[in-house]
């Protein structure tokens, strides 16, 4: 029995290692069928326990009991230069790492941020810098291989954002570059370079933001942050906590929008370029596109794994995850379980249409991604990510131009954010 507990262990810590390496962040999905057929809930050899079937992360994040690693949870770990370092604690203050009551004050002080006034609002310039965009990259295919990732994907998400919130165009290289540093707080298991990076970008993030916030104080407008300020300073006395909660908003808006969906619009020209059955199928129906974005959303979600820890000691698929310990919730698992999805590993734009839909065995209806995440933390940025990529695709297929992939995409060693480095393009 001991042996056994022991072997498991091992699998599990080799299997990550793979996860880990370029071949395994290539393709992940045979390491997720060898963690689903290990079990729906084990414990980790690091601690905390691993969640990888569909129907178990779908449960816990719905239900509101589970909570998310807070600041009180992060100051009680003993390893404090993971879960007490600066930028944990920063992203302790952010909404998504808020648990009842105060999550519940500081989103309803958000509003629904993406409201389809908003998004038909911001389409135009979306639009505009796509064609820009695409431009610029067709033009130096012509020259030889270049890559999408760093001369279009990269660049929609931080147009995008920095624009809503106004601001100058000139800051958008540091603050991609200081988002990318900082996420590695965020990982399953950050070195201590890692950390020290991520650190060193919190600082600089801060200064930026507080920066920003003085000048809206100074002379607000119509932009997002000067609005935060105007709902806060109403329903908050202290000037201090005011400007606090703001920083918190207008940073997690930078750190949640940029990599995340940056993902979805460079795996999206990925997959299609991978599966040409179903890129000549999107270039047939082009009103497919929105589905196109869902399925690549499924396929390969830019977040892995979504944290929770345990409120009390809880029951989950028939292990008892004692209280305050954390549970990985892994969706990039549970995306491609053949419980949830017919033939989970095609690439299907048609999935979501019932065509190649839920589970056979069960006549299921396909189940809708995790993705954003679902319950009370379910993504605000959902919608916006979805205009950029339907966006994107639909210009792509309007081009003349037919691509080709010239190299392996490269790959972060990550396992919870995914990031693709580089993708080299051709003309086909
Ligand atoms: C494809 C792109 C995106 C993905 C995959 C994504 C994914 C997620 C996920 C999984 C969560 C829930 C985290 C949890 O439950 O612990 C979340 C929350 C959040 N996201 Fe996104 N996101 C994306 C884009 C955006 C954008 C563009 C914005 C804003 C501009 C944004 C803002 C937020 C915010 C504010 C929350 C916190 C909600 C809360 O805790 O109440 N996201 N996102």
């Amino acid at each position: 029995m001991a042996a056994t507990v022991v072997d498991r262990r091992r699998q599990l810590v080799s299997l990550f290692a793979r996860l880990r390496r370029s071949n395994g962040q290539a393709n992940p999905l045979p390491t997720y069928d060898h963690l689903r057929a290990m079990g729906e809930v084990m414990p980790a050899p690091w601690g905390g326990f691993l969640v990888t079937s569909y129907r178990l992360c779908n449960r816990v994040l719905r239900d509101k009991s589970w909570l998310v690693p807070d600041r009180n949870w992060r100051t009680r770990q003993e390893d404090a230069d993971r879960w007490s370092s600066p930028a944990s604690l920063q992203i302790s203050d952010s909404l998504p790492m808020l648990n009842p009551p105060h999550h519940a004050r500081r989103r309803r002080s958000l509003g629904n941020v993406f409201h389809q006034g908003s998004l038909t609002s911001l389409r135009p310039s979306i639009e505009k810098a796509v064609e820009r965009l695409l431009d610029r990259f067709i033009e130096q295919l012509r020259e030889g291989p270049a890559d999408f990732v760093s001369l279009v994907g990269d660049e929609i998400p931080v147009i995008t954002i920095g624009e809503w919130m106004g601001l100058p165009s000139s800051d958008y290289d540091l603050l991609r570059s200081l988002t990318h540093d900082q996420v590695h707080t965020q990982e399953l298991f950050p070195t201590s370079t890692e950390r020290a990076l991520s650190d060193a970008a919190t600082a600089r993030l801060r200064d930026y933001f507080s920066e920003l916030i003085n000048e809206r104080r100074k002379a607000p407008g119509d932009d997002p942050v000067s609005s935060w300020i105007r709902t806060w300073d109403e329903l908050e006395p202290d000037r201090a906590i005011v400007d606090e909660t703001v920083h918190s908003l207008a940073l997690f808006m930078i750190l949640a929008a940029l990599e995340t969906t940056a993902h979805v619009l460079s795996d999206a020209v990925r997959l299609l370029l991978e599966h040409p059955r179903q890129l000549d199928l999107l270039r047939q129906q082009p009103e497919l596109v929105p589905d196109a974005v869902e399925e690549v959303l499924r396929y390969d979600a830019p977040i892995h794994m979504i944290s929770r820890v345990a409120p009390s000691d809880t029951e989950l698929g028939g292990v008892v995850v004692p209280e305050g310990e954390m549970v990985q919730l892994m969706v990039g698992a549970a995306h491609h379980d053949p419980t949830e999805y017919a033939d989970p590993h095609a690439f299907d734009l048609r999935r979501g249409r019932g065509l190649h839909g839920g589970c056979p065995a069960t006549s299921k209806t396909p189940a809708s991604h995790l993705s954003f995440g679902a319950g009370i933390h379910y993504c605000l940025g959902s919608s916006l990510a979805r205009l950029e990529a339907t966006v994107l695709l639909d210009a792509l297929l309007k081009r003349p131009v037919r691509l080709r992939i010239s190299s392996a995409p490269q790959w972060a060693p990550r396992v919870a954010f995914r990031r693709m480095g580089s993708l080299q393009l051709a003309l086909a």
